[in-house]
């Protein structure tokens, strides 16, 4: 079986083909980060145009690319929500139209799930059942998954995301959007203790989270020094800060872990990139003897193999969405049916 995913939930064009046999076989991701790097955030409207000028070009680059034509695809997989809805609209009607035209089925696949999915491409060690710690852009959760599809909120952020914290803390900084990657590169030449951040939400009982404080806090000490940070400073601070999420993430997975009693997490999601959390969110799980999986780092942040592959379980399970279905800015994972 060969599915075909397709991603435009935000500001990523991206094609992917997985094949139930040979796994991923392309992963075309088009960012438009240059597009939105003035506005210090993603245009909706700019990033819609964009997509509809990417998308069949991608299509068509990665069939080529893969030596395959329209006949060998059995279904088209595309990102339904939660994502911007005129972004989410050109992919959903590329998909459409192809899966009309080229008489395949079309599948709605939930943004989350794909991210939530993505360390189990290239990973079949992965065991049922698992928490899984969702961290990107938009969302921070914590999930029991007992089975594919069958997800359980365990706790979110009750504010911003986790990524949303780390892109804001870039803007304060003058950094370029999005930061998370700048900033874990930054924080490599500081001292994460030398100052003094909250740790948002940690003494609170329950799995919920919360990163707007943490942000104030930074502003209030950028404000402290007016403005003019030495490059010491910069790298002491946004360690310090990433230090103090991380302290977070570790310390309520830790939490879902005991609580539940599973021996594994599972992290994706953009955040998942940092090698800090990696390094952190491996030595919690060691002494808990548990086990710690991520994604490869270009399946971290937004991608259609990840939609493409939520899509093959999917049409394997014979769950082909109903044709009607709406793009959805706003989808919780839990809303999802099983995956049999
Ligand atoms: O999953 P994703 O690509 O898009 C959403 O679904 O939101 O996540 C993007 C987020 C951005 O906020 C970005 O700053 C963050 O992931 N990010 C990182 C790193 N790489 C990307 N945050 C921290 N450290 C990184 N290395
Ligand atoms: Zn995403």
């Amino acid at each position: 079986m060969i599915v075909l995913g397709i991603e435009t939930s935000c500001d990523e064009t991206s094609v992917a083909i997985y094949d139930e046999d040979k796994g991923l076989l392309i992963n075309k991701i088009y960012s438009q980060i240059k597009l939105h790097a003035k506005y210090g955030g993603v245009v909706p409207e700019l990033a819609a145009r964009d997509h509809i000028k990417k998308l069949l070009p991608l299509i068509n680059e990665a069939l080529i690319e893969t030596n395959l034509t329209k006949d060998a695809i059995d279904g088209i997989a595309y990102t339904a929500g939660p994502g911007m809805l005129g972004c989410l609209l050109i992919g959903a009607s590329v998909a459409k139209a192809l899966a009309f035209a080229w008489n395949k089925t079309a599948l709605a696949i939930n943004h989350m799930e794909g991210h939530l999915l993505s360390p189990i491409i290239e990973n079949n060690e992965i065991k049922l059942p698992f928490i899984a710690l969702l961290v990107s852009g938009g969302h921070t959760q914590l999930i029991e998954v007992k089975a594919l599809g069958d997800y359980h909120l365990l706790g979110e952020t009750l504010d911003d995301a986790v990524g949303e914290a780390f892109d804001k803390v870039g803007k304060l900084l003058g950094l370029e959007y999005p930061a998370g990657a700048t900033i874990s590169k930054l924080a490599k030449n500081g001292d994460p203790t030398k100052i003094d951040l909250p740790r948002p939400m940690l003494k609170h009982p329950g799995l919920d989270f919360s990163f707007s404080g943490l942000k104030t806090a930074v502003l209030h000490y950028v404000t402290k020094k007016q403005n003019i940070l030495t490059d010491t400073e910069k790298a002491d601070l946004l360690a310090s800060f990433q230090q103090a999420v991380i302290e977070t993430l570790v310390a309520k997975s830790k939490k879902a872990l005991k609580q539940t009693n599973f021996k594994t997490l599972v992290v994706a999601g953009g955040v998942s990139a940092n090698l800090e959390l990696r390094k952190q969110l491996g030595e919690m799980t060691q002494k808990l003897g548990a086990q710690v999986f991520f994604a490869d780092l270009q399946l971290c942040t937004d991608n259609a193999g990840m939609i493409a592959f939520a899509g093959f379980l999917r049409l394997k399970a014979e769950q082909d969405a109903n044709l009607s279905i709406l793009v959805k800015s706003k989808w919780p994972v839990t809303d999802l049916a099983k995956i049999n």
